[in-house]
């Protein structure tokens, strides 16, 4: 086991440095390959959230320049688990499949493993990897991704275990590859890590401090994005809404939407994920103005109830976040508006359930994501009495469910017949005379299409809705 030095360089020579490693990492892999007789191949897995997608097409990137091909399974020369830890259950995952592929390495000399994101943040998980998983190659964590070639070169030249991970980093290393998963829809980080310390989440322990980048180097992203052919654009962060507030020239996130709106070419705009705390008057006007930002709103409301949004340290009560969500609609009509609810919080009694479920009411969500609670070590959430039996969270869950659903399918409902822009996103995957695309608001919709469509914006009448879905018709063609 080794560690690579946490090196004190700036973020410009630390890009030279990368891309020197990536065509290092060519000749070793060149040379493997010379041995084996073949072309070596990569396979990345992604758990969690769109944040770690777009890591994952980072490290795509450097593993294509480098020379591997793309597998379609795990069965390949170079597979990594880019690892999520938000709950639970996205530990236990990666665990059952770690299993399986250290089977599968013992048939193939060439294969190396390696584990990021997350939940590598964790010292337990390493301590378990390094007890019971010891062929895994390369651990790495969430702030140092930008050392990916770095890492790679280390890995092509030993068999011995390499882990480097750090507490948290200030760096932020522009300008490396990146491989996309879709060819006119992109991810574009606009900061990293999270200050706010909600009392469930490990997050802001995995991901570190609040870092925004440079709203030029943003601009700079997104217009070559455009460039390439790109026309739809999802800003990321854990917190948009206090996006540029640490910058040497602070900037505030509603004036980024406005510039990223004057990017020509570029069709649409979403942005993820808004805290209630910080969503201010200027960027519900910024959203109404911009032509290109679709009227969507993800607005994690986590709990209905005061005592419950006072102890998750959410800043906000049930009334102000009802105050936001009537300043949207009156801002935007059409507004969608999506959620992140937590069910069985420590404490959770049957009145705060209730004010949850008074809220999803009143507020007709477009839909929403529900999460169990989930106990995550080290978070004071964990340390606190009172955790809700399960059998009383399963019911509840199920009611807010039954609830969730019946909204959606409610407003999806309300759309049909009408004509709505639908942005195409692929060919169907069941019927080859249809394509499928997107409304402003997220949701799918199937019609007759074909491949030059993708990456296009179509007037589409919505004919029929199938609960989640919409089947339609280009209008005027
Ligand atoms: N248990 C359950 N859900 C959680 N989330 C974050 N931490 C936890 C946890 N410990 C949910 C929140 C957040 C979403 C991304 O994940 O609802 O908004
Ligand atoms: Fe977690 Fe809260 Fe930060 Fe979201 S805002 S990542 S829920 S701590």
């Amino acid at each position: 086991m080794s560690e690579t030095k946490n090196t004190t360089l700036d973020a410009a020579s630390e890009r030279l440095l990368q891309y020197d490693n990536i065509e290092i990492a060519k000749g070793l892999l060149a040379e493997i390959e010379k041995k084996a007789g073949r072309k070596l191949t990569y396979y990345v897995k992604t758990f969690g959230c769109q944040m770690n997608a777009r890591d994952s097409e980072k490290i795509e990137g450097i593993l294509e320049m480098v020379g591997y091909e793309e597998a379609e399974s795990e069965n390949a020369d170079f597979v990594l688990y880019n690892t999520c830890t938000v709950r639970e259950n996205a530990n236990n995952k990666v665990y059952g499949r770690l299993g399986n592929l250290l089977n599968m390495k013992k048939k193939n000399p060439y294969m190396k493993i390696a584990l990021c994101g997350c939940m590598m943040q964790e010292p337990e998980v390493v301590e378990k990897i390094k007890s019971s998983y010891r062929k895994v190659n390369l651990i790495f964590g969430t702030h140092n991704i930008y050392k990916f070639a770095e890492l790679l070169v280390h890995c092509l030249s030993s068999d011995k275990m390499l882990i480097d991970i750090w507490k948290d980093t200030d760096k932020i290393v522009e300008n490396l590859p990146v491989k996309r998963k879709f060819s006119f829809k992109s991810g574009v980080n606009i900061m990293f890590g999270c200050n706010n310390f909600c009392s469930y989440c490990i997050v802001p322990y995995v991901r570190g401090r609040e870092r925004s980048r440079e709203p030029i180097e943003i601009i700079r992203e997104c217009e070559s994005l455009v460039k390439d052919g790109v026309t739809e654009i999802m800003l990321l962060g854990q917190n948009v809404n206090s996006y540029g507030k640490n910058l040497e020239n602070p900037i505030r996130f509603s004036d980024l939407l406005r510039e990223v709106n004057k990017i020509e070419g570029l069709k649409r705009i979403r942005f993820m994920t808004s805290h209630p705390k910080d969503l201010s008057d200027d960027l519900i006007a910024a959203m109404a103005e911009c032509d290109k930002v679709c009227p969507h709103m993800h607005l994690p409301l986590q709990s209905g109830s005061d005592r419950l949004l006072k102890l998750m340290n959410r800043h906000y009560t049930k009334e102000q976040y009802l105050n936001l969500v009537e300043k949207l609609r009156n801002a935007m009509p059409n507004v969608a508006i999506t959620t992140d609810i937590i069910v069985g919080f420590p404490g959770e009694t049957e009145e705060d359930f209730l004010e949850t479920m008074d809220v999803v009411r009143q507020v007709e969500y477009d839909n929403a994501f529900t999460f169990i609670y989930s106990k995550r070590t080290g978070t004071p959430a964990a340390r606190m009495d009172d955790q809700v039996p399960e059998d009383v969270v399963k019911e509840r869950f199920d009611r807010l469910l039954a609830l969730v659903q019946e909204n959606a399918a409610k407003k999806a409902n309300l759309l049909t017949g009408s004509v709505a822009e639908v942005m195409v996103e692929q060919m169907n995957e069941q019927d080859e005379s249809l394509v499928t695309g997107r409304l402003a608001n997220n949701a799918l919709v199937h019609f007759p299409g074909k491949a030059y469509m993708i990456g296009n914006l179509y007037q589409v009448q919505l004919e029929e809705c199938k609960g989640f879905y919409y089947l339609g018709k280009v209008v005027n063609p």
